[in-house]
């Protein structure tokens, strides 16, 4: 058996993260989040953290070359025959390209493509009300899925915290960037005849169960 992946693809907001937390605890997928793998070099002050930082922090993107290859990077220490989620990557045609020419080299096979559908408002009301646990990264809303105790981590106790991009004005420039840069690639996916549309506005759980529904 070949690797095998599915791609998350969504505006800032519409929910990548929260589905691949919930996808990833219920069957096999590797989660593989760009942004989620940036932070952490970040954290650890290595030198793709040092270099992605300003542009994270003005709601830039990356630039695709440190991105491939902390991609590639995670590939060649997986198992021959892993499957893999990407949430958040690609995000660039530039990016998908070199996906398709990697996964054709290695006979690995692209199963699905789930765009996660929000208007523009869900968007920004999420993203407006996230918070991130200072410790283990667990994700909460204020409103929609509340902590237990306000300020506090339901899974370690950890602080919770606004993330340093969720600012209104850096919110509103990833909105941007996600249509100039992102979008594109809705296009290239449907043509390929892998990309599945998702209503990912409602219930956490009713979004969950549809994706989970198609992947059977
Ligand atoms: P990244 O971390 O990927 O951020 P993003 O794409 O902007 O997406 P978010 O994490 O903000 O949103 P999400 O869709 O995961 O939503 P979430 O589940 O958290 O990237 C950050 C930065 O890194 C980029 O700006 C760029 O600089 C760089 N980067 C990363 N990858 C890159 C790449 N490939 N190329 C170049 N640069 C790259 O949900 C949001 C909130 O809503 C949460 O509070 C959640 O609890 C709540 N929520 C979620 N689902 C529901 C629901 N169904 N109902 C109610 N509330 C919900």
């Amino acid at each position: 058996m070949s690797i095998q992946a599915i791609i998350l693809l969504g505006a800032p907001g519409a929910g990548k993260g929260t589905m691949a937390e919930a996808i990833r605890s219920a069957t096999t997928f590797i989660h593989v989040s760009t942004g989620d793998m940036l932070r952490e070099a970040i954290k650890a002050g290595t030198l793709v953290g040092r270099e992605a930082e300003a542009f994270m922090r003005q709601g830039e993107l990356v630039p695709d070359e440190i991105i491939l290859k902390i991609v590639m990077e995670r590939l060649e220490r997986g198992a021959p025959d892993a499957q893999y989620m990407f949430d958040g990557f690609p995000r660039t045609l530039e990016q998908a390209r070199l996906l398709d020419a990697e996964f054709a080299r290695r006979g690995a096979k692209l199963i699905n493509v789930f765009l996660l559908d929000v208007s523009r408002e869900v968007s920004l009301e999420r993203l407006g009300g996230r918070l991130i646990c200072r410790r283990c990264d667990a994700n909460f809303h204020v409103r929609n899925i509340p902590p237990k105790t306000a300020g506090v981590c339901d899974n370690c106790g950890g602080e919770l915290s606004q993330r340093p991009d969720d600012s209104r004005a850096t919110i509103l420039k990833r909105l941007e960037v996600f249509q100039q840069q992102t979008a594109g690639l809705i296009a290239y996916y449907a043509k390929r005849g892998v990309l599945q549309r998702v209503d990912s506005s409602g219930p956490r759980a009713e979004t969950v169960a549809d994706i989970m529904k198609r992947l059977q």
